[in-house]
């Protein structure tokens, strides 16, 4: 069977001299988290955006379930995106206009889900956000702001999870919280990464690998 995830000799520079990444090699399968350490500026953001399908390396491929991401047309990528990727943006990316509920169901309302709204309630209900729900992004605090993204990324139910510093804006009781939760989705047989400089991250019982150079070592390996 392919890995859920693999990428191959993945290159990326913004500015075709240097380069942020350079060989990155993955390989995930179902059921497997990685966190993907690195100080600011490593690549770790651009290395998910990659592995999300939002962005495109100079060099290299990237696999979803054996499958050739870069080959799709734009229209088949979103769908990907759409049905089998969820994504936590580290700045969030919430839709303003929209309160939060009506954020959380987005994914839903793209794939005209007829489950939008019970799902969505759910959603709303796991993260404690049921007070919040009819607000709208602006006004609420960065973390819950960052609970709302959570929410939003687990709508569609993807087997492959990206999550970029997803307990950077949270204080200590709620981020054990978010992990535990992460490890609850790899244990349902979802592949997880998380991009993260949160020492709170490295209690995560899966292997860590640092950004550093460009290059994606694994733990212990090049150390400076
Ligand atoms: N759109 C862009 N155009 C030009 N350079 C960029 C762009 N995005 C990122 N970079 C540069 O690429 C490098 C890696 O950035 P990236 O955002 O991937 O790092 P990061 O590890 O996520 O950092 P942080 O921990 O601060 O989030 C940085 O030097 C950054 O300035
Ligand atoms: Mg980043």
């Amino acid at each position: 069977m392919p890995a859920l995830l693999e990428a191959r000799d993945l290159w990326k520079s913004y500015d075709g001299v240097d380069y942020v990444l350079r060989d990155v090699h993955l390989s995930l399968g179902a059921g497997e988290g990685l966190v993907v350490w690195g100080r600011n500026g490593s690549g770790k953001t651009t290395l998910l955006n990659l592995l999300g399908g939002l962005d495109w390396p100079d060099r290299g491929e990237i696999f979803l379930r054996g499958r050739d991401v870069a080959g799709l047309t734009p229209r088949e990528r979103a769908a990907v995106r759409l049905h089998e990727i969820g994504f936590v943006f580290q700045e969030h990316n919430l839709l303003e206009e929209l309160t939060v509920r009506q954020n959380v169901q987005l994914p839903l309302r793209l794939r005209r889900a007829h489950t939008m709204e019970a799902r969505g309630e759910e959603l709303l209900a796991r993260f404690s956000l049921e007070a919040l729900a009819d607000r709208r992004p602006p006004t609420l605090s960065v973390g819950e702001r960052q609970k709302v993204a959570v929410a939003r990324a687990l709508a569609n139910e993807p087997d492959l999870f990206l999550a970029d510093e997803p307990t950077a804006s949270l204080d200590e009781e709620t981020a054990p919280d978010l992990l535990d939760l992460f490890e609850g989705l790899r244990a349902e047989g979802r592949t997880v990464i998380l991009a993260s400089h949160d020492p709170l991250s490295r209690a995560l019982p899966w292997p860590v690998r640092r950004l550093q150079g460009g290059r994606l070592r694994s733990e212990g390996e090049g150390e400076e």
